[in-house]
């Protein structure tokens, strides 16, 4: 049984393959963490609590009380009466008073998990995971606050969250409300990992020391944000790819949110994660219920290489819904670099016949085919299609497409609205912004107040029109700016601060109407590049647009990064132009194309104005797509080498499950000379079985190539790339 409870000892214990997750029950009322690592054999240990020890003076000693509430690893700690850390929770009554207790109630063991209303979550069978409620009451605000653990006891991963009802008959306001706090020894030297970055160079690894005091990321944008991504990862000192402790933190959210490891007086290291409380209230009336995302908890013992894997497994498993997630997506050739705004029926038809002929096999229109958008100063909420440009209309051109044997794709921004646009002219109201104060512009765009039921029925309406209106087969949703100005004539004075997080239940709600009316549709979420690359937008489409910058050293880090908690299969890669549209740097077709293969796959350039030599590389590059897709998606993902660590060579690999075959790219960013063949140890084989070299009649032991390594030769020149295909014999 994953979920286990002994009532002697009064201890919870969440188990899955590999982990335990602890908790015990100080003074029948106080859930507080014991233990989260490496596998128990039963569900005991109270004696972890240290409940008898100064500090923790137990709480049966009033005098005392303050004492214990600041020391104890409170499962889910509320602000008010004496916890002096970093919180998960805080409400305020209508009288203005803050502080909130909450003691456990009673609790419930229940198998399966059950979905949390309008928000993502991960899934699964009774089969595969059971859920543990643990209900806590504080009764004089009348609260009653479900803390929720689910436990996929096969893939490692337990998640967790809360549910608030407001039980009084007087409304509370929840000024803070995070989804999970853990709180550990820090005995192991913890540090920190975050992925980090601006636009262009999304989520890079950042690695820390963690120290006394408040350290962690977040973001007020809006959205996940290209600056931070809602995940953090406590490794011990000294852990590294294949071996030390790391526990995975990540949030299935796509709005505002904080992240943070707290090193206390005692050297205790209370990590929580949630909503962001800037600029968040939420007017919780009697009998309503606030429900908060989901966060997705990993304990690895064999460093971040397992943790990684972990997640991938879990969201190909239990969090990605598509269609799609196992399917080969058509290779595309997207149109935004290639031309711009600057295209018409007749270059993209000149382009679908090129990308035809060299295998690629869909055509996506990106921005610029609606209103007047000749640039990014106009017309975004006009969602019709500028027949200047696509002469003879949409269907006609995705007609043309399709005649030409390619599947058409198509960009929306449909959360946005130009000052420059019919819409705005008859709705200037619909954009969010707060009363007497001009909203500041991002783009040249305002965002839409998607809260408002008609501003969002209109929004979902424009894209699902031109959906119904042609053959389309792919939509990049995409969003290019922050929120600012949070107002909205929709909301009440004292509910404004609902605003960010209404905004993102919003955006849900769009997308499952979207997946749900267009069932065979492969939905490409996008935000500026990376921005809004989070587990919760994972849930409405198989893929996200990793980034805007293809440019190789950039995009290795970039996607070294996303690896680190997402599979492959859903980082949206293309092979750019070079030289490339960010950096201006030059690298071989070639590479590019090796490291586009890492993720979805296409291409983002004008195909028929690249020399002769890379054209002529494409069909062989479609067929290495289709040929290694299924490694690729679904395989064992280890990161052999960095360049992001070591500045000068990259490498990866993916295993297949049955280790039946392994795919290894090798990147020679920066040549050096006078070296060497550089020897590579293989990770994740089969050490007992011979696996050969395709193509060749090199036959190697796997143990030899684990441990003793493969000797590949060093490129000549910059930005070369390897691929390696061994296939068991
Ligand atoms: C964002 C996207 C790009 C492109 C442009 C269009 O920046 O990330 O891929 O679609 O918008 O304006």
């Amino acid at each position: 049984m994953p979920v286990l409870y002994n009532e002697k000892e009064k201890v919870f214990a969440l188990n899955t393959k590999n982990t335990t997750y602890m908790m015990g029950i100080a003074d029948d009322k106080y859930p507080g963490h014991l233990y989260y690592g490496k596998k128990l054999s039963a569900p005991c240990g109270e004696y972890l609590m240290r409940t008898g020890e100064s500090p923790l003076v137990p709480s049966k000693l009033k005098r005392e009380m303050v004492s214990f509430m600041d020391s104890f690893p409170m499962e889910y700690p509320a602000f008010g009466i004496g916890d002096f850390r970093d919180t998960c929770l805080t409400v305020r009554t209508e009288a203005g008073h803050r502080g909130c207790e909450l003691h456990l109630d009673s609790w419930k063991i229940t198998k399966g998990k059950p979905g949390l209303t309008g928000l993502p979550a991960t899934f699964g069978t009774e089969e595969e995971c059971q859920t543990l409620d643990l209900i806590m009451k504080d009764p004089v605000i009348g609260l009653k606050a479900t803390l929720r653990y689910s436990c996929f006891e096969d893939v490692d991963a337990i998640t967790r969250t809360v549910l608030l009802e407001n039980e009084s008959d007087r409304p509370l306001y929840l000024e803070k409300v995070l989804s999970t706090s853990v709180e550990m020894d820090n005995d192991r030297g913890f540090e920190l990992i975050t992925l980090s970055g601006s636009w262009a160079r999304e989520r890079n690894i950042i690695r820390r020391p963690v120290v006394r005091g408040k350290q962690g990321i977040g973001s007020v944008r809006g959205e996940s944000s290209h600056q931070d991504h809602p995940f953090i990862a406590l490794v011990s000192k000294g852990t590294d790819q294949d071996k030390g402790e790391a526990y995975g933190f990540h949030f299935v959210y796509s709005g505002n949110f904080m992240a943070q490891a707290e090193v206390n007086q005692f050297d205790m290291v209370r990590v929580t994660m949630g909503i962001h409380p800037e600029g968040f209230t939420w007017k919780l009336n009697p009998g309503e219920t606030f429900t908060a995302p989901e966060v997705v908890m990993v304990y690895s013992d064999e460093g971040i290489g397992k943790m990684s894997r972990t997640y991938h497994d879990l969201y190909r498993s239990h969090l990605i819904r598509s269609p799609y997630l196992h399917k080969e997506r058509p290779i595309l050739i997207n149109n935004w670099e290639a031309t711009y705004f600057n295209f018409t029926t007749e270059k993209l038809i000149a382009i679908a016949k090129e990308a035809k002929s060299c295998g690629i096999e869909m055509l996506v229109m990106d921005d610029g085919w609606f209103g007047h958008r000749n640039s990014d100063n106009s017309s975004l909420g006009d969602w019709f299609v500028n027949e200047e440009k696509i002469q003879g209309g949409l269907k006609y051109l995705v007609d043309q497409v399709n005649a030409i044997g390619l599947k058409f794709g198509i960009w929306f921004e449909p959360e946005m609205i130009s000052p420059d646009s019919e819409l705005f002219r008859a709705h200037p109201d619909w954009a969010i912004q707060i009363p007497g104060r001009e909203p500041a512009q991002c783009r040249e765009q305002y965002v839409l107040d998607l809260t408002r039921k008609e501003v969002r029925d209109y929004a979902y309406e424009s894209v699902a029109k031109i959906l119904r209106s042609a053959n389309i087969a792919y939509v990049k949703w995409d969003m290019n700016r922050q929120l600012t100005d949070i107002g909205s004539p929709g909301l009440a004075a004292d509910c404004q601060g609902e605003l960010y997080h209404r905004y993102v239940l919003a955006v849900y709600e769009m997308q499952e109407r979207l997946v749900t009316e267009f069932p065979d549709l492969l939905l490409e979420n996008c935000s500026g590049g990376g921005a809004r690359f989070d587990p919760g937008m994972l849930y409405y489409s198989p893929q996200i647009w990793c980034s805007d910058d293809m440019d190789v050293p950039e995009r290795l880090a970039i996607q070294e990064g996303t690896a680190l908690c997402y599979p492959l299969s859903c980082m949206g890669a293309h092979v750019g132009a070079s030289p490339n549209h960010t950096t201006g740097r030059v690298a071989p077709f070639e590479t590019r194309g090796h490291v586009a293969l890492a993720g979805t796959f296409g291409y983002e350039l004008d195909v028929t104005k690249i020399p002769q030599e890379d054209r002529d590389m494409i069909p062989a590059q479609c067929a290495d797509y289709h040929k290694y897709h299924g490694l690729i998606a679904d395989g064992d993902y280890y990161r052999v080498d960095s360049y992001y660590e070591n500045h000068y060579f990259d490498c990866w690999e993916v295993v297949a499950k049955d280790k039946s075959e392994v795919l290894v790219t090798c990147v020679e960013v920066w040549n050096r000379p006078n070296f060497k063949s550089r020897k590579i140890c293989f990770k994740g084989l089969d050490p007992k079985a011979m696996y050969r070299l395709e193509g060749t009649d090199q036959v190697y032991p796997g143990d030899l190539l684990m441990y003793g390594g493969y000797l590949l030769p060093r490129a000549f020149g910059d930005l070369k790339s390897t691929l390696l295909h061994f296939v068991r014999e």
